[in-house]
């Protein structure tokens, strides 16, 4: 049995440079893995089956059962597996819990099944799966161009502490409505995140008026009662509140655990299920 834990992410920065010929948009962004985590565990099976605990997530669409009948053909692969899937990460919550989930799959069935994939076809594989897979094959601090699948790995932020809060807002297809949302105002050159690159390879930490997130100005005309959420949290005497990825969960980086801990408390009481949460490496060296 393997098992494999799949981290969630926050986009440091993510900007939207503008739309390309084949309807995604092309982006530049830093990513970086925190420590709230699914886990997944992959034994031998028959078939391929999928078990998981959340139900807000179609069998079907669970981008973990896509991943695994993806590299079972890649690999040409007759065995199948059967995978527990224990979710933590809030879904369609702009952490990237699917995608990490399918990561981690991929990972987890090339080691049950002791077959390596080219790192090409790997990529091949986990581009097709969805834009934020390729950057889970790799974590910690990393940026991430084209349209997600480009992934270059820079000096590990070091541990940072934030509070994540996750307003109760579900909405069909959103990645797809906020990109579709943007303006041509709204793309930028990304002057934001090669900012941040050379800050982090200098050996300069991060300071929060380096981050940056495109959708913030969209995300308010998307997600019913968003702005209000988000006010009741500024309200609640919180440092700069970021959006992550494509939302609608908003972040809180803190200078330390404890005030992490007082922001959470002080949020909770708005009835959200706020979290601490801080930076970490690479995942799947762990079982
Ligand atoms: O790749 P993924 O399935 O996560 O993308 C969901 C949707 O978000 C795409 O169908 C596309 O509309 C939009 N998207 C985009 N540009 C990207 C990533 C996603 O336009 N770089």
């Amino acid at each position: 049995m393997i098992q494999l834990k799949a981290h969630a992410k926050i986009n440091l920065t993510l900007e939207v440079l503008g739309k390309r010929d084949d309807g995604y948009h092309n982006i530049v962004s830093v990513l970086q893995t925190i420590d709230l985590a699914d886990e997944l565990r992959f034994e031998p099976h028959p078939e391929i089956v999928v078990e998981c605990d959340a139900t807000n997530i179609q069998p079907e669409e669970n981008l973990a059962h896509k991943a695994a009948l993806a590299i079972r053909e890649a690999l040409q692969e007759e065995r199948g597996a059967k995978i527990t899937l224990t979710k933590r990460i809030p879904t369609a919550a702009g952490l990237g819990g699917g995608s990490s989930d399918a990561a981690a799959t991929l990972v987890g069935l090339s080691r049950l099944w002791e077959q390596d994939l080219s790192p090409g076809d790997m990529g091949h594989v986990a581009q097709a799966l969805g834009s934020d897979v390729s950057f889970f094959l790799v974590g910690s601090t990393a940026l991430v161009e084209g349209r997600g699948e480009i992934v270059t790995p820079l000096p590990e932020l070091g541990e940072t502490w934030a509070v994540l809060a996750t307003p109760p807002i579900e909405l069909l297809n959103k990645t797809a409505r906020l990109y579709g949302a943007l303006a041509e105002s709204d793309y930028t050159f990304g002057s934001a995140t090669r900012g941040l690159v050379l800050a982090l390879r200098g050996g300069r930490g991060l300071t929060p008026d380096q981050i940056f997130n495109a959708f913030e100005s969209v995300a308010g005309g998307i997600f019913p009662g968003f702005a209000e959420y988000r006010d009741s949290l500024v309200d609640a005497g919180a440092p700069p509140v970021h959006l992550a990825g494509s939302g609608p969960t908003l972040f809180a980086l803190t200078e330390n655990a404890e005030e992490a801990a007082a922001l959470r408390e002080r949020w909770d009481v708005l009835g959200g299920a706020a979290q601490v949460v801080k930076t970490i490496a690479t995942p799947y060296n762990r079982a």
